[in-house]
């Protein structure tokens, strides 16, 4: 039912009833009002003609009556007149005289009287008068006048007073209910624009007076919902694409979302023939980051480090991607290679990737690579505010690469609200004070409005480390850090991938990806499978791995010939000598244990050493049997996540690193320490082993972890509490007001 009708109905039902009483009353009223004018006239030709009655009367004189008679019913009003006698005979009559009885009989004292009656269907109202005589009355005087007459007047009467009371009634119901309508919906708009935190000040509607407590109220109400701990983003939703989006259109509606990452989501390279091709980068980063942004829309602003990126943007240096269905805007910031080599290789992958990560490779900083990484992230900083199309976007900074980047931002678009997410481990203060510019680093995180890490203890070590190098006040309980008036979130986001992961759906069964992995590595359909896929990077802890393969042959000589150890490796950061360093250890290591236990064309490792695409990534995935994860290091590792992705068949094991971040949630793996490579070997062994039921039942754990905590919810959580901030700096500026 409408809304006006819930509140209009029972007030016309109300007056419709009103209306009907009265019209009741009025018609009683006018009812007897019409009567007694009937009984006055009767009375009054009573009066006239008495005394002419009374003596032709007692003459006998019959003809004399009725010719009197005939004469005042002449009058419209009156009906007829006649002479009863005591027997209830007619004496005489006027011409009109009824056929049906009005005379009854009589004796002793008669008395005038008057009443109504119904002849053939006519109402009548019937006034008797005895003729004056000495003793009783020997005959009545009656006048019979038309009574209908009256009531059809008196009822059109009533009708139009009626039809008068509803018009009335119904105008006054609509009038009231446009009235109040009206009212409430010029009270709520202005206190919607009034609480509404992108209402500019001055646009503030001005409030009724009876409002201004319930805005009191209200303001409270909301102050007392934005004060969110650090736990405020852990609410039980099913994140998806579209929630994202329905999270941004009722949350950050009008807000544009500006993602920033050194490495670009689509590099597009010229090959030999001429040709331009698109590659999809190996970095976890890139790929939780991707459908977010896809989701969002907006613009993504990266390094362009592809041979033919130049060639595909427009005036802008923008290219629209993803290229199969664009949907959001890549904007290319263009490095001399001497920019890439001071501030991605040397200062960010040679100082800071080392110095976070416990690896024991020696970080290294050169006041000269400084110089670039400084000047780097002030080139991003005019990307970002040319960028803005507004003094507030909301900046995502991603990782190491950007460590100043925030505070440049906060500096050139002060409204804005910059989330930056650390994409590495961070280490204790001691180790991070290895770095000669270590307050400068912090103060350009702190220019954030969030600062996220994949764990609360990354959080706890950054807080420790601003505890010991900045003069801050730190709230331990909100987990905020402020250094100056904006106060800083500390608080751990744990990223995660899309589900379910875009290359699942072209991805062939569990049977036939087996099979066809099987044919093209020329492995034997008895021979069970292990895989391991990542950059070639020295924290993945490859060459370990590799080694405690070999020590299960020793120590489990049944697998000789049983099991293969597929090990994809991207190469990465290859003018880095530390990343050649781990490459030539890892090729030596698979080089030795293969030419210890290989026979027969079987070989006990494959390594494959160039980057696999999704889908070849997927179909190795559902070809194994085990995962191994062993990263030295890891912030968080989305290689095991996608590969509990994979696993729609609940099969396969997964064997994960405690140092990889993704240790935290993903327990029902078989969890290992990388430098036990005694331990590692067993861990494999077990996982060979392992029951179907005992695998279903640790994947079916693993994948519920993975759906519910998948990268929507990561970006999500991020957004939210970064509406959250959005809105109550709104409101305390207007408080403040
Ligand atoms: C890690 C970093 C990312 C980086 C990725 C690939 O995941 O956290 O920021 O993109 O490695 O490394 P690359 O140097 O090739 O971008």
């Amino acid at each position: 039912m409408p809304r006006i009708l819930r509140f209009a109905a029972p007030l016309a039902v109300t007056i419709l009833g009103l209306a009907i009483l009265a019209g009741v009353a009025a018609d009683q009223l006018i009812g007897r009002w019409f009567q007694s004018d009937l009984a006055g006239r009767a009375a009054l030709i009573q009066k006239t003609v008495a005394d002419e009655v009374g003596r032709l009367s007692s003459l006998g004189d019959i003809a004399g009556l009725k010719r009197v008679f005939d004469r005042v019913a002449a009058d419209e009003r009156v009906t007829a007149l006649g002479l009863c006698a005591s027997d209830g005979s007619t004496v005489a009559a006027s011409a009109d005289w009824p056929k049906a009885p009005i005379c009854a009989p009589f004796d002793g004292k008669v008395r005038r009287s008057w009443s109504r009656q119904e002849l053939a269907g006519n109402a009548v109202i019937v006034s008797r008068f005895p003729v004056p005589s000495e003793g009783p009355a020997r005959a009545v005087f009656t006048i019979v006048q038309d009574a209908g007459f009256t009531e059809r007047r008196s009822l059109s009467i009533v009708g139009s007073f009626a039809g008068v009371i509803l018009l009335i009634a119904i105008a006054g119901v609509l009038g009231t209910a446009y009235i109040v309508r009206t009212m409430l919906a010029n009270w709520s708009s202005a206190l919607i624009r009034t609480l509404d935190p992108r209402t500019p000040t001055s646009e503030e509607p001005e409030i009724a007076p009876e409002l201004r407590p319930v805005v009191a109220e209200l303001r409270q109400a909301l102050r007392d919902m934005e004060v969110s701990g650090p736990d405020a983003h852990r609410v039980k939703v099913d994140w998806s694409p579209e929630t994202l989006q329905a999270l941004i259109g009722r949350e950050l509606a009008n807000s544009q979302v500006i993602v920033v990452s050194n490495r670009e989501p689509y590099i597009h390279e010229r090959d030999e023939s001429g040709e331009i091709t698109v590659r999809r980068p190996a970095s976890g980063l890139v790929t939780a980051l991707e459908p977010i942004t896809r989701a969002c829309g907006g613009v993504w602003i990266a390094h362009g480090s592809g041979s033919a990126d130049r060639d595909v943007v427009d005036s802008r240096d923008r290219v629209a991607v993803p290229p199969e269905d664009p949907s959001y805007k890549l904007r290319r910031v263009w490095l001399t290679e001497a920019e890439e080599e001071g501030y991605y290789y040397r200062f960010a992958n040679e100082g800071l990737w080392p110095l976070c990560h416990i690896a024991f490779v020696r970080p290294k900083f050169r006041r000269e690579d400084w110089e670039y990484y400084k000047a780097v992230n002030a080139r991003f900083a005019d990307a970002v505010v040319a960028e803005a199309a507004g003094p507030s976007p909301i900046v995502l900074v991603q990782d190491y690469h950007f460590a100043l980047l925030p505070r440049l931002i906060r500096q050139r678009l002060p409204e804005a609200t910059i989330v930056t997410f650390w994409h590495i481990p961070w280490p204790n203060s001691e180790v991070f004070s290895i770095c000669p510019w270590r307050e400068e680093i912090l103060d350009g995180l702190l220019g954030s409005s969030i600062l996220g890490f994949h764990t609360r203890f990354y959080c706890n070590n950054f807080i420790d480390t601003v505890d010991r190098f900045m003069e801050s006040h730190i709230d331990r309980e909100l987990s905020t850090v402020s250094t100056g008036r904006e106060a800083t979130l500390v608080d751990d986001y744990p990223i995660s991938i899309e589900w379910p992961p875009e290359a699942l759906a072209g991805a062939s069964s569990v049977e036939v990806a087996r099979q066809t992995v099987r044919e093209r590595l020329g492995i034997g359909a008895d021979v069970k499978l292990g895989v391991g896929v990542e950059r070639f990077d020295y924290t993945k802890g490859i060459p370990d791995r590799l080694r405690a393969v070999g020590i299960l042959f020793e120590r489990h000589p049944e697998w000789i010939g049983r099991f293969t150890f597929v090990q994809v490796a991207a190469p990465t950061r290859n003018k880095l000598e530390a990343y050649q360093g781990i490459r030539s250890e890892s090729e030596q290591a698979a080089e030795e244990i293969n030419s210890r236990f290989a026979r027969n064309g079987w070989r006990p490792i494959e390594l494959l050493i160039r980057h696999h695409e999704p889908a070849e990534v997927m179909e190795l995935f559902r070809a194994a049997d085990l995962c191994v994860v062993t990263s030295l290091h890891d912030g968080m590792n989305l290689v095991a996540k996608e590969f509990v992705a994979a696993r729609d068949d609940e099969r396969g094991v997964l064997v994960l690193s405690t140092f990889a971040g993704a240790s935290r949630e993903l327990l029902e793996a078989l969890l290992v320490n990388p430098y036990d490579n005694d331990g590692m070997a067993e861990a494999i062994d077990r996982a060979l082993k392992m029951s179907e039921a005992e695998q279903r039942g640790r994947m079916r754990m693993m994948r519920e972890l993975v759906r519910d905590n998948n990268v929507y919810r990561w970006a999500g959580s991020m957004l939210l509490e970064a509406a959250r901030m959005r809105r109550r700096r709104a409101i305390r500026k207007r408080m403040v007001r």
